[in-house]
């Protein structure tokens, strides 16, 4: 029988909406809201039709806060940027499994530059991906809306994804964090943490015009620990 692990649900807002003029203030309301982790997104105009920022943009949110960092690259051949992106002060970094030749290699790179090593799904791709690489890393993230650009819509399939790469991870790593990355808002987050997600990117749930910044993850937390 598996035994389920109990893992405390984390909140990693996503800057992508945020006010980049005011960037350390929002990243520092975040931190007094009680975000677990901050989540940033970067993108080259080619693996995704966007483009955002790059390490130095990540220096300065190092610079904003103490909490961890959690790095999504958007980019091709992140292989390459690797290096300056851990320079910068990340603490895990995620590649697209869709955008490495060699993701074994890149998986390695990303621990030997002292960070944790996190591989992403497209919402198109097989879970089957993961049979192989699972056993190496630290955190798998399940897209749940084509990358590229903050407040789309939740793909509903993202769900019953969600529970089947807990399944096989749970088969080949146990340990590993299940994160999930798009249209999550308080109407959704408990499905997702009950599908077995335990790390949750929000971003324009978290900043937007509606509520500050503390009085929407107050109202994510309570909808993420909710049992219906
Ligand atoms: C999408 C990014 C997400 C995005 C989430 O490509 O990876 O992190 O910021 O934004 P929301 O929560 O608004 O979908
Ligand atoms: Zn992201």
């Amino acid at each position: 029988m598996i035994t389920r692990m109990a893992r405390p649900t984390q909140i990693a807002p996503s800057i992508l909406t945020a006010d980049f003029g005011q960037l350390a203030a929002a990243v520092a309301e975040a931190e007094a809201g009680g975000a677990d982790l901050i989540h940033l997104d970067v993108m080259d105009g080619r693996f995704v039709p966007n483009i955002t920022f790059g390490p130095g943009v990540v220096a300065a949110v190092r610079r904003a806060t103490s909490l961890s960092l959690d790095v999504h690259l958007m980019v091709e051949e992140p292989e390459r940027y690797i290096d300056a992106f851990a320079q910068a002060g990340a603490t895990g970094m995620t590649v697209h499994l869709e955008a490495t030749r060699h993701l074994h290699r890149t998986v390695q790179q990303i621990v030997e530059a002292g960070c944790r090593a996190g591989i992403a799904l497209n919402p198109s791709t097989p879970i089957e991906a993961l049979r192989e690489i699972s056993p190496f890393v630290d955190l798998v993230l399940v897209m749940s809306v084509n990358p590229g650009f903050g407040g789309q819509q939740f793909i509903q399939t993202s769900t019953s994804k969600l529970r089947r790469v807990r399944k096989l991870l749970d088969e080949f790593n146990p340990t590993c964090d299940l994160e999930v990355d798009g249209g999550v808002a308080a109407h959704n987050i408990g499905d997702v943490v009950r599908s077995g997600a335990n790390v949750i990117v929000v971003g324009s749930a978290v900043y937007n015009e509606e509520r500050s910044v503390e009085e929407n993850l107050a109202l994510l937390r309570l909808a993420a620990e909710s049992r219906e």
